[in-house]
């Protein structure tokens, strides 16, 4: 469920029409729903409720700091990946033991920074980072807390771009390697071994996959303790999937999730994670965009649109679908008619959708993508120099840019010719 609904004819964002914020900072832009962010967060922590728990969300799928702020407020933790997420995470007011620090090549000087800073926990994925954060950790005179990220082996039946938890994903520690690899970290000084860290993949619509991967981390668990650990800590990743297509099954909610966790890994009285980025933010946005032209061609129409891939790639990058809805409601019954929804970019992978059906359109129409609050904005670029587009967050009847659009300027400026050029 999300707060992006039609009302007397016009989309709204929460209580402001969408067609006003366009008419306030032009198109394209993104606008997120703080109530739907909100409602997201805490869907998750009621689903959890009765674990001892922490919903640290997985910030690389917005992390826009005035978002970062709103979750943060609620209680949210934050799973970060780079030195820059960590400080970002910071910058919006979220305390270091919140933080839960991913990703398969953390450098000595991110380590450093997250030491220094303060850190929830470092979720380790090798023997060679595991060595590298030990001997940071020494020469700080510090303890980093850490888990070890395995790798289950589990099929998570998503797009192979996202899918993580296969024995060839770089991810994690071979599950079958796990005993040595724990038994190795014990002997690290610096270390804190507290629990275990898997994560599976992203976009997942079926509870099974998650639950063979945590059947196969509470296996371990016993194992570990066994060997004489402490697994006191399990973090579960993220990766429950959103209804992109409204005609398709919805996805499991984030209670059915809930309750699998507690069935699967309650009886082992652990602290548990979980690492949601998109179900949080994914339909807490929409990108806002603008018809240019419609263009006739050899038998298909072409609605060429003032957004593109460079603003909203996940068409391109995954075949992913989003639904575009125009922002001005159209009449029931209204006559649809297909549509290539292309954007302005020159190569033909700029296209977000083929023979889509929609009702009529006409340049100067306004249409919202929907369910691209999570990894939208976050992986846009200025490929052929387009400027990175704003961002607005709505509360209730307010808005605010939360993130401006450059100037030209500012964009071209930044490079700089050498002398000898
Ligand atoms: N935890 C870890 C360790 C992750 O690698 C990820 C996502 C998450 C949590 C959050 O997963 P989520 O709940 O958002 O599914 N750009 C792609 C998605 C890449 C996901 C990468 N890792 C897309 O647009 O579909």
């Amino acid at each position: 469920m999300d707060h992006f609904l039609y009302r007397n004819g016009a989309l709204y964002a929460e209580d402001v029409p969408v067609a006003d914020i366009a008419a306030a900072v032009g198109t394209p832009f993104y606008v997120y729903s703080t109530a739907t962010l909100l409602r997201h967060y805490h869907l998750f922590d009621e689903a959890l409720e009765g674990m001892d728990h922490m919903v640290c969300y997985a910030m690389k799928a917005a992390s826009n700091q005035a978002i970062l702020k709103t979750l943060g407020d609620a209680g949210a933790g934050m799973d970060v990946v780079s030195g820059g997420e960590y400080r970002r995470a910071r910058a919006a007011g979220v305390p270091g033991e919140r933080i839960v620090f991913s990703g398969v090549g953390k450098t000595a000087d991110e380590m450093r920074t997250a030491l220094e800073g303060g850190i929830r926990q470092f979720n380790v994925e090798s023997e060679p980072e595991m060595e590298m954060l030990s001997a940071v950790a020494v020469s700080m005179g510090k303890v980093a807390p850490i888990t070890i990220r395995v790798n289950p082996d589990v099929d998570a039946k998503t797009h192979a771009k996202i899918a993580t938890g296969k024995s060839e994903n770089k991810f994690g520690i071979p599950i079958a390697r796990a005993r040595a690899v724990y038994a190795h970290a014990a002997n690290l000084a610096g270390l804190e071994v507290i629990g275990i860290d898997v994560h599976i993949g992203s976009q997942l619509t079926d509870l099974t996959p998650f639950e063979a991967a945590y059947q196969k981390v509470a296996d371990l668990t016993v194992q570990l303790r066994a060997d004489g650990h402490t697994i006191r800590r399990l973090d579960l990743g993220g990766g429950l999937g959103i209804p992109y297509e409204r005609s398709n099954a919805a996805p499991p909610l984030p209670t059915d999730y809930g309750a699998m966790v507690k069935r699967t890994l309650g009886h082992l009285e652990c602290e548990v994670e979980i690492e949601p980025g998109r179900l949080i933010a994914g339909n807490a946005g929409l990108m806002v965009s603008k018809v240019i032209y419609v263009k006739s061609g050899e038998g298909r129409d072409f609605l060429i649109l003032d957004g593109a891939m460079n603003d909203l790639i996940r068409p391109a990058m995954y075949d992913a679908y989003h639904d575009i809805i125009p922002v001005v409601e159209p009449e029931a019954g209204t006559e649809q008619q297909p549509y290539d929804v292309v954007g302005p970019v020159c190569e033909s992978g700029d296209t977000f959708a083929k023979r889509r059906m929609m009702p009529a359109l006409a340049a100067d129409d306004l249409v919202a993508f929907r369910s691209a609050g999570a990894y939208g904005a976050v992986m846009s670029s200025e490929y052929n120099s387009r400027p990175l587009i704003p961002e607005v967050l709505v509360k209730g009847d307010q808005f605010a840019v939360i993130r401006s659009r450059p100037t030209f300027d500012e964009m071209i400026n930044r490079d700089t010719i050498p002398e000898w050029v």
